[in-house]
């Protein structure tokens, strides 16, 4: 048995705890913006079947895989990567995993902070009344008016950032803990409420079908939906692998994993119940981009009993979700400054959040000054804006690439006795486990790579 090490930067009080900061990572844009419009963009039906099967089949065993691998090592990915291919007398370029996390966590950080800054602005459109008795028209302008805007946008991105660093300053445990126990349940019964409205608007079953009836699929949308299977888990970058190094040894891995991904996939299919019959209802467009539930939901608060009300709640606890989805996205970077460079968590968190707020400048521009400047690269993507790349640089790449580096570590560098001795599960679970991470999660990784970019 290998001799145990323990984190420097705390553990977790209980297991619940580790479980809701690790929905309250899953949780966030994922489900509520980007899962919908990602949805309309693909044509509905077989895009959610697909991303269902990527979350059952790639999704829970890679993020078992990574909450082992982070409580093993018990330190940022960067040096729990390091850790384990010393103890398993492995090449020690495995820690170039850690790196790429880091990276990829800075750079979806960056446009993520843009996009939540437009529902720190919804909070306030919707305080102010303006969508009361409004038309899908009405909802367009007061859109485009957000986003053409640079100077708003920067705002709301320069607030969501710091309030972001401050949390990773004080340490994820402190306010954290407290934070999801109540407004992740809040957000789910407020879900419930639009897609209550979303029935009454008498498109409900056009909603439904267009979520689950199959249809045609190319094989870029195949890989969309395999991206965003790791984006809404949080996973391929070592942001469960950090909250995993946190969490103290006697909890089951596999109960976690799948109580995870659970409560992450419901949130996205209310999201998409709620938002789809109101884009039929109002004659909008299901493809209409990223600015779709920006689009949908304000017609159902401008138009619902209470409405006003409702709709700041939601927007309020969109925020929240992402803005406990924020912070995990940096932990693994702050936490390898603090352990290898010596400096303290403000410290580090502050560099770091400077660093992602002007990488976020490119997306801010991205919908006004700089949307006409797009950038094409061969078998990948056409006419992308600055947003667009980043997003696809890093959900269809880097996360799935990440994926497959973790599920081939822990199923085919370390050794048996490792892999079973952290999961301590039941014989049956574990050769499952390890079936699907040895052979299905890799091959699934690379032949829908390879199909989405045209190469088979
Ligand atoms: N899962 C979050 C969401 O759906 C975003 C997120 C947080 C994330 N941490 C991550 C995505 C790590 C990829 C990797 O909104």
């Amino acid at each position: 048995m290998a001799e145990k090490r323990t984190s420097i930067h705390g553990q977790w009080s209980s297991r619940m705890v580790f479980i809701l900061a690790a929905t309250g990572s899953a949780v966030g844009l994922g489900n509520i913006w980007k899962f919908p419009y990602i949805t309309g963009e693909n044509g509905g039906g077989t895009f959610v079947l697909i991303y269902l099967l990527c979350i059952a089949l790639i999704g829970i065993p890679i993020m078992m895989a990574e909450i082992l691998l982070g409580r093993r090592g018990r330190q940022s990915p960067i040096n729990t990567m390091a850790a384990l291919s010393a103890e398993e007398h492995r090449n020690p370029n495995w820690v170039l995993l850690g790196w790429l996390g880091v990276v990829a966590g800075f750079l979806i950080l960056s446009y993520y902070s843009v996009i939540a800054g437009w529902a720190m602005a919804y909070v306030f459109r919707t305080a102010g009344g303006l969508f009361t008795g409004v038309t899908a028209d009405g909802v367009n302008s007061i859109f485009s008016d957000l986003v053409s805007d640079p100077e708003k946008l920067l705002a709301w991105h320069t607030i969501f950032m710091v309030m972001t660093m401050i949390v990773v300053a004080r340490g994820v445990k402190n306010g954290l803990e407290k934070a999801v126990t109540f407004l992740m349940p809040m957000l789910f019964v407020l879900l419930i409420i639009v897609v209550i409205y979303a029935m009454s608007t008498g498109y409900f079953m056009d909603g439904v079908r267009f979520l689950f009836s199959p249809g045609e699929i190319t094989g870029k949308a195949v890989l969309i939906a395999m991206g965003h299977a790791f984006f809404t888990l949080s996973l391929g970058m070592g942001a469960i692998m950090v909250y995993g190094s946190y969490l103290s040894e006697e909890y089951s891995i596999t109960q976690a994993s799948v109580v995870i991904a659970l409560a992450d996939t419901a949130v996205a299919l209310l999201a998409g119940l709620a938002i789809f019959p109101i884009v039929f209802a109002n004659g909008l467009e299901p493809g209409a981009g990223p600015g779709l539930i920006f689009q949908t939901l304000p017609i159902a608060f401008g138009h619902m009993q209470g409405g006003i009300l409702v709709g700041v709640l939601f927007f309020l606890l969109l925020v929240f979700a992402a803005w406990t989805s924020a912070i995990s996205l940096i932990e693994p970077a702050v936490a390898y400054l603090v352990e290898n460079k010596g400096v303290n968590r403000i410290y580090a968190s502050v560099w770091i959040g400077l660093l992602t707020w002007l990488v976020g400048l490119g997306t801010v521009f991205s919908f006004n000054i700089w949307k006409d400047r797009t950038l094409s690269i061969p078998y990948l993507f056409e006419d992308y804006t600055f947003f667009d790349t980043l997003d696809y640089l890093t959900a269809n790449l880097m996360l799935p690439l990440g994926g497959l580096f973790i599920a081939l570590f822990a199923a085919w560098i370390m050794r048996v006795e490792s892999t079973r001795e952290e999961l301590h599960t039941y014989p049956v679970i574990y050769k499952v486990w390890r079936f699907l991470v040895r052979f299905v999660t890799p091959l699934a990784v690379i032949v829908v790579f390879l199909r989405g970019i045209g190469a088979i």
